[in-house]
């Protein structure tokens, strides 16, 4: 006989955010980050650097999201963590907390594929509608952009993908050329909101099917920049707001473009956003306006679209049910695929 709650304790630890977040069911009972500010630094995560942050952070966090969870160890069910895709370096102090934490306690061991958090975040309890299967996912963060058809929590196909550039980089790079600190992403959304999207005019690459290429657009940004500022070495500072909004519309652009594909495609007009790009106040407006295309559209609240570990606490969950387990052998895999 199953127990009636199901207790879960989750670590993130991909890239470079230690998190660990406790779940009852498909509740969160507590959801804590402790980020890295050092990489600010070198406008970068610097692998070493994040390893040896993850080392150090990760006990006071896990002690500290049980506290907030007014929980004990003893009360846990099993011990979830992120296997991969992300940094080995940082993965691996994530995966070999977790298996001694489920060892030491002696509760199944559950891995979990990051990707399939950011998107399986959506059906975390919290008084909104969650999506029903089949839906199409646009996962966007610093490291992906696909677009995945959900069949169910383990069956994922991906329809399309970045040939280069993830999305986040994108995002990242451009504002870097514009000055911006890291990771820019928030930067360019926050700037954009107060230009006009229409001032400056940026090519959308090409890439073959569904899937996407943001090197080229990068590449156009950095020649559009260097052109302007020899006329006028004022040019990005006086035009910094449209810069921003013209940059952010065309990635915008770039993204829906094959996102009504894939809708076209498949007849499936279920859609969700997830990873740390849906955080973007554009993308958010642009999706909601294709209701009026017969679109029913799911937004993650805020705290669990960037890296968070309450996501891979309700992947978690959905592989206990299952009684899908890991054996202690399992392994941090930086490059797995959905
Ligand atoms: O999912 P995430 O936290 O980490 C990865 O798995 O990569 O995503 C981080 C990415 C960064 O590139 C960051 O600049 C971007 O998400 N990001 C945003 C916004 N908030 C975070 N990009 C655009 N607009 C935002 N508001
Ligand atoms: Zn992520």
């Amino acid at each position: 006989m199953q127990p009636k709650n199901t207790y879960i304790l989750a670590i993130e630890s991909s890239c470079d955010d230690t998190a660990c977040a406790i779940l009852e069911n498909d509740r969160v009972l507590s959801n804590y980050i402790a980020n890295q500010k050092i990489h600010e630094e070198y406008g970068g995560v610097v692998p070493e650097l994040a390893s040896r942050a993850h080392q150090s952070n990760i006990i006071p966090v896990v002690n500290e999201a049980l506290k907030q969870a007014n929980i004990t160890k003893e009360h846990l069910s099993a011990i979830a963590f992120t296997k991969g895709p992300g940094l080995m370096g940082s993965l691996l102090v994530g995966t070999s907390f977790a298996k001694s934490l489920s060892l030491s306690l002696n509760i199944p061991l559950i891995d979990v594929h990051h990707m399939y958090g950011h998107i399986l975040a959506h059906f975390i309890e919290n008084g909104q509608e969650k999506p029903s299967y089949p839906f199409l996912a646009l996962t966007i963060s610093g490291g992906h952009t696909q677009i995945v058809q959900v069949n169910s929590p383990s069956d994922m196909e991906v329809l399309g993908t970045t040939q280069d550039d993830a999305v986040g980089e994108a995002f990242d790079k451009t504002g870097k050329l514009l000055g911006l600190g890291y990771p820019a992403g928030p930067l360019v959304d926050q700037l954009a909101q107060k230009g006009n999207k229409k001032a400056f005019e940026f090519p959308v690459p090409k890439a073959p099917e569904l899937n996407y290429s943001f090197s080229g657009f990068k590449t156009s940004v950095l020649y559009f920049l260097q052109r302007e500022t020899q006329k006028d070495p004022d040019f990005i500072k006086n035009n910094l707001e449209d810069i921003c909004a013209s940059v952010q519309h065309t990635i915008i652009k770039i993204l829906f473009k094959k996102l009504e594909k894939a809708v076209q495609q498949t007849g499936i007009k279920q859609v969700a956003i997830g990873g740390g790009v849906s955080a973007n106040s554009g993308i958010r407006a642009r999706l909601t306006s294709m209701q009026t295309q017969g679109w029913k559209t799911f937004i993650p609240p805020f705290e669990y679209t960037t890296d968070n570990a309450a996501m891979i606490g309700i992947a978690g969950y959905f592989k206990f049910l299952e009684k899908d387990f890991a054996g202690l052998e399992v392994t941090a895999a930086p490059r797995i695929h959905i």
